[in-house]
């Protein structure tokens, strides 16, 4: 028969490929993996088999919607506890997922987002404030201000409620349950059923810890229904509380609601704060970039207050934003299966049942798209003209199709901004000359131990 054997690491007994794959960095390992195994691979992990696929003519033929669809993994199937059939984790046919969709689109489309720019600049103005009270003196914790950032800035916009991260050390109960599960979620997904059964104090801890997202989200909501101002409100929450599905006239419950804010603040912080970390490592290190992006900023604000006009005209950061997500897309991967038996590329067998990981990182370095120097940090790549000539599904940071990220146009907003506030205000270093990118995995991917000092430029500069 045409039918191949797909290429895999040779597997020890019970484990799998384990050992291949680091699992404190199982994408790193993966990434590895595909120097040697290629755009399409096999690896089996605690029992589990899943298909690792990264080269674009490969992927391409995934994002077919026709054919493929989103599988719900082993990862998402773990998050379901805590989120139930959210967008992010619902099967495609469950009602939940098309009715919060169609809610929800307009809301996150460009003029749901614009309207959201002032709450995004008063987050944003708390970071630079205190960045420039604490002076170049000060070590400043990149990932960490950029999760007190993103939180602070999508529960802000999405639900008019203030973490108000910056102004205290510990970071609130609700973010420590919401770690707490999303790490014990991750875990579950890592090792064999009868293990996680086994931990019983650590299962008690996740019941409790998601028991507590739903108590705050909970009262988010009756806050609202107490008072018909504030239910009258035209936020994410507004709009979920108020809006009716035009397909079958339904609103969403207030359980789904719930579920769908647990998701916006998952979905919406890890993985922006992720990308403004890599952003700031990435220009630290590519110093010519640095100074293209800073002289346009200069150049299309002065020492202007940043408005959203100026962002339209700030092209090259969004260039930078793209190519650090080519890089170090923070959301790793995303998983597939084909609605029927199947052969891809025409040869390896694929059913239902099968999982298909997408893994950007490995995508975004096929050479054959992207030239010899994929490990180069160019954003002049996402020119529009140069862009316009990428075959097809050859960069998808944020999913694919009707499953794509609904946040897109959020996180890109926000991070345009502050980045381009951070280059109008600050000289930037890195506090270790020396230091040496290290990634931490959970959900999601980002620097670990990456520190800076900032000096403010003085107006005149
Ligand atoms: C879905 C990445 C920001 C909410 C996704 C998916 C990816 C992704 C890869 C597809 C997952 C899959 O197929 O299983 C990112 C990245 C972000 C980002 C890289 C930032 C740089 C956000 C923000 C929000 C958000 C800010 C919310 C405010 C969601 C939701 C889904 C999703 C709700 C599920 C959509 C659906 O299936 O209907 N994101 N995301 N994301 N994202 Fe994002």
């Amino acid at each position: 028969s045409d039918v191949m054997r797909v290429p895999q690491p040779p597997t020890k007994p019970f484990v799998g490929n384990l050992f291949d794959v680091d699992t404190s960095k199982p994408v790193q390992g993966l990434m590895k993996l595909a120097e040697t195994y290629g755009g399409f691979f096999k690896v089996s992990i605690a029992g589990d088999d899943m298909y690792i696929a990264g080269s674009q003519e490969i992927v391409n033929e995934l994002c077919d919607e026709s054919r493929f669809g989103k599988k719900i993994d082993v990862t998402l199937e773990n998050l379901r506890p805590i989120v139930a059939d959210a967008l992010f984790t619902a099967h495609d046919e469950e009602p939940n997922w098309g009715k919060a969709h169609r809610i929800l689109v307009p809301a996150f489309g460009p003029l749901g987002v614009r309207s959201m720019f002032p709450g995004m600049r008063d987050i944003a103005e708390q970071m630079m404030l205190r960045w420039e009270r604490f002076g170049s003196d000060a070590v400043i914790d990149v990932p960490a201000d950029m999760t007190r950032l993103t939180l602070d800035t999508i529960s802000l916009c999405a639900f008019d409620f203030r973490f108000n991260s910056f102004y205290n050390d510990e970071l609130p109960p609700f973010v420590g349950a919401m770690t707490g599960a999303l790490d014990k979620a991750l875990s579950r997904s890592l090792r064999p059923k009868f293990v996680n059964a086994l931990d019983f104090t650590g299962n008690r801890k996740f019941d409790v810890n998601t028991a507590l997202l739903h108590t705050v989200a909970g009262e988010l909501i009756a806050d609202r229904r107490a008072d018909p101002n504030s239910l009258a409100k035209d936020d994410l929450l507004g709009r979920m509380l108020n809006g009716r599905d035009p397909e079958t006239g339904e609103g969403l419950a207030d359980e789904n609601i719930a579920n769908q804010m647990v998701t916006f603040l998952v979905a919406g912080h890890e993985t922006t704060s992720g990308l403004l970390s890599f952003t700031t490592y990435l220009l630290l290190r590519n110093p010519e970039v640095l100074d293209k992006a800073r002289a346009l900023v200069d150049e299309v604000a002065g020492d202007n207050v940043l408005q959203l006009a100026h962002l339209g005209k700030l092209r090259y950061l969004e260039q930078i934003l793209m190519e650090t997500l080519r890089l170090w897309p923070t959301a790793a991967g995303f998983a597939v299966a084909p609605h029927e038996t199947t052969l891809l590329a025409g040869k390896y067998e694929l059913t239902p049942e099968d999982t298909v990981m997408v893994m950007s990182p490995i995508l975004h370095r096929d050479t054959t798209v992207w030239g010899n120097d994929v490990e180069a940090f160019v954003p002049e790549r996402f020119d529009p003209a140069r862009a316009e000539l990428l075959p097809p599904n050859a960069w998808k940071p944020f999913g694919n199709g009707a499953r794509a990220c609904i946040g897109r146009p959020f996180a890109m907003q926000e991070a345009h901004l502050v980045l381009a506030m951070m280059l109008q205000r600050f000289d930037l270093a890195l506090d270790d000359p020396d230091y040496e990118l290290s990634i931490h995995e959970s959900l999601t991917m980002k620097p670990e131990d990456l520190c800076i000092r900032v000096t403010a430029r003085s107006p005149s500069a």
